[in-house]
């Protein structure tokens, strides 16, 4: 696990804003999100998606985590300056980290994760620390959940292992180098 420098947070937050809004584009193209969700974030960053997401999905719940206290700081300002009449009450920000997650298990619907699940070792080439972040999210995820999320490395690892405990891909879409997925846990089997 690892905060970024002060030299790589600024840069993340600087272009955070044209990301947010192409990834929001994307999700409103076809992603899956059903009505009143209760969603979590890993690694917010400054929250821009947050914001968006929370103004035009009204999900019932969405806890915006990130580990680093200063992006929470930056969050908390973004936020207040987003929603000067107050910020809705779905929307929570909390230190967290995508490794442990004060989440019980099978209470979310959707999970969002964009350019942060490389972020959960201190090498972003370790996949084994990724594994173990993938394993939390299927831990929180109710069955038939959806983890829809963004990244350039560990592409086909990533998939492999979601496939592995039964993860239908719904959509990929490549961009140079980053890849944006949106995945569906198994629902519970019917029983007799
Ligand atoms: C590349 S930034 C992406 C931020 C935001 N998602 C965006 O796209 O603007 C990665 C984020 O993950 C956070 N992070 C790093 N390790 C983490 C961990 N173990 N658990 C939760 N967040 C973590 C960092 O503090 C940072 O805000």
């Amino acid at each position: 696990m690892t905060e970024m420098n002060p030299i790589s947070r600024f840069f993340v937050n600087l272009s955070a804003r044209r990301r947010s809004n192409r990834r929001y584009a994307w999700i409103s193209s076809g992603v899956a999100i059903p009505a009143s969700s209760r969603c979590l974030e890993l690694g917010c960053g400054n929250a821009i998606f947050a914001a968006q997401f929370v103004e035009k999905f009204r999900p019932s719940s969405y806890e915006a985590t990130d580990l680093d206290p200063e992006q929470l700081t930056r969050a908390r300002r973004l936020l207040a300056r987003q929603f000067p009449a107050g910020v809705p009450a779905e929307l929570h920000l909390q230190e967290a980290n995508m490794l442990q997650l004060p989440f019980p298990d099978s209470t979310l619907d959707v999970v969002l994760a964009f350019v942060t699940l490389h972020h959960a070792g201190e090498d972003h080439h370790d996949f084994a620390a990724v594994q173990r972040a993938l394993s939390e999210v299927n831990r929180v995820l109710r069955p038939g959940g959806r983890l829809v999320y963004e990244e350039f490395l560990h592409r086909d690892a990533i998939r492999s292992w979601l496939g592995s405990k039964g993860f239908v891909i719904e959509r990929v879409d490549r961009r140079f180098r980053l890849e944006r997925v949106a995945a569906r846990k198994p629902p519970v089997p019917d029983t007799p």
